[in-house]
């Protein structure tokens, strides 16, 4: 049973960050994805929102989970008994902060491999904090974020609670 983890902040997971995790569930017996804290990032959505937002928006699909985690991805692929990290690449800019990444991660697990997957076209310039600006001011966010999860999304997000 070869099983990957697909770490991130989520917040709110996205239409890109499902493509990569459903092409992740196709090359491993199991994935698991995981809710980190990214230090360098406030987040909007607390863990056990961003946690639902997920589970609702891969429960088609058999071999993945969800779970979030308080430390170390490294510290937590080791207690899965993962073999991999699958991360997706969008522009160019995301390969230097996500190779820092993975060599970091190299040298506190020596037995965990990191794959990078590119990002779909569609996908390539969308970003969790672009759903949120959009949805911020009333704009519809439905192409961006996964179906189940569209209506809530928005609501969360649009100011003051009301939609505009
Ligand atoms: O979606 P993001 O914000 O790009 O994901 C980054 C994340 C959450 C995967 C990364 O910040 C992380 O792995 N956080 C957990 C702490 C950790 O292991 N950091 C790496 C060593 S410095």
């Amino acid at each position: 049973m070869r099983t990957a983890v697909c770490p991130g902040s989520f917040d709110p997971v996205t239409k890109g960050h499902l493509d990569i995790i459903k092409r992740a569930s196709r090359l491993f017996d199991r994935v698991i994805v995981v809710v980190l804290q990214n230090t360098s990032k406030k987040n909007t959505f607390t863990i056990e929102e961003r946690v639902h937002f997920i589970e609702e928006s891969t429960k088609d699909i058999d071999n993945v989970s969800v779970e979030a985690f308080d430390g170390l991805l490294m510290d937590y692929c080791r207690m899965r008994n993962a073999v991999a990290v699958v991360k997706g690449l969008r522009a160019v800019t995301d390969f230097e902060y996500e190779f820092q990444m993975s060599l970091i991660n190299k040298q506190l697990n020596p037995d965990i491999e990191t794959v990078f997957i590119n990002t779909a076209q569609e996908y390539m310039f969308l970003s969790s904090s672009v759903v949120r600006e959009v949805a911020s001011f009333g704009g519809d966010v439905s192409q961006f974020v996964p179906d189940p999860i569209s209506e809530e999304i928005t609501k969360k997000l649009v100011k003051g609670g009301e939609k505009k």
